[in-house]
């Protein structure tokens, strides 16, 4: 099987928990840039801000008084995603996928009034959905339809790639896949499906699924052997373009790929998870360490993922 062609995980190459964060992130990530992207809509206006794409802004709504304002907001969206700016693991977006007049509704069909969507975006000021439970902000971005070739493999949700990136050079990368367990979210814990990718061409290496290692989608049955992610390398630009805006030394960027605008960046992340080397079958550590190992620094974003590419 396809899966047997691929090395097993080395134990010694594994980076763990407490190595991840003593060596590299309190090493490289200096505390000052994670405010920025801590906060979802910080990164949206900062990567904007030096034209890289995003989903598109629609508004935001910061305190009670504003809530006010959403009938104009939401005045000629059809479609749209509500997010508190501080959250995380896929808690607090809801995707409103079409309306009916004042009547919104999720992609499962599931009926949204004006009211619901009202009390839940006053659920997002008070911090039920964001880091430590403290009031936060809602914003409204566009519902982003995926790329077509990547349909098959998921259910009902958008699937995302995570690519970890080191000193502005991107180390791996996983497609993440929304199953029915995952409830269209591509929030690992929830059951959907991790696909290590290789970095040179952006192809599956193993899918993994509750850390089981399967070989086809298991709602769609389509076989993860195949697939290629289109635009690989603009997808690896992009990875690398996040390292140079927020100047975290070592972060994890969620992009996902647009069916007419191509890759986007969804949010950055200053502690990704260890969990993309068991989707890979790889471990993190020697990589690293050979990007530590180069001589040179600042390198040009282009030469950062051509080096990766030939080497990882
Ligand atoms: N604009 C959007 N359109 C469609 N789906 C989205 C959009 N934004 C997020 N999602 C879905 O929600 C998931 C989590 O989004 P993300 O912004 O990375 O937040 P989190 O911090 O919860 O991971 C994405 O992987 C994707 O499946
Ligand atoms: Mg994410």
């Amino acid at each position: 099987m396809w899966i047997n062609r691929h090395k097993k995980l080395r134990n010694a190459d594994v980076l763990g928990l407490n190595e991840r964060n003593v060596a590299y992130i309190s090493r490289y990530n200096k505390r000052e840039n994670f405010p920025l992207v801590d906060n979802k809509l910080k990164t949206k206006k900062a990567a904007t801000a030096v034209h890289l794409p995003v989903p598109k802004l629609l508004g935001v709504i910061e305190s009670p008084v504003q809530l006010r304002t959403l009938p104009s907001l939401l005045k000629n969206q059809q479609s749209f995603v509500i997010k508190p700016a501080r959250g995380s693991g896929g808690k607090g977006i809801l995707v409103v996928s079409h309306r009916r007049g004042e009547q919104f509704f999720k992609p499962s069909g599931a009926l949204l009034t004006d009211g619901a969507i009202r009390h839940y975006v006053s659920n997002i000021l008070s911090g039920v959905y964001s880091l430590g439970g403290k009031p936060d902000v809602a914003f409204f971005e566009t519902l982003v339809h995926g790329d077509q070739v990547l349909d098959k493999y998921s259910h009902e949700g958008l699937p995302d790639i995570r690519i970890i990136v080191f000193q502005g050079f991107p180390v791996m990368a996983m497609l993440r896949c929304p199953t029915s367990a995952s409830d269209g979210k591509a929030n690992l814990h929830q059951g959907a499906v991790g696909v290590g990718l290789d970095i040179t061409r952006g192809t599956a290496l193993k899918a993994v699924q509750h850390n089981k290692i399967i070989s086809h989608h298991p709602d769609t049955g389509v076989e993860f052997a195949d697939l290629v992610i289109p635009d690989w390398r603009k997808l690896l630009q992009l990875a690398g373009h996040c390292h140079d805006f927020t100047e975290l030394g070592y972060l994890g960027c969620d992009i996902v790929l647009d069916k007419t605008r191509g890759p986007l960046i969804l949010e950055v992340n200053a502690r990704p998870g260890l969990f993309i080397q068991i989707a890979s079958g790889i471990g993190l550590r020697s990589r690293l360490q050979n990007i530590e190992n180069l001589a040179q620094k600042d390198w040009h974003v282009d030469d950062r993922v051509d080096y990766a590419r030939n080497n990882f």
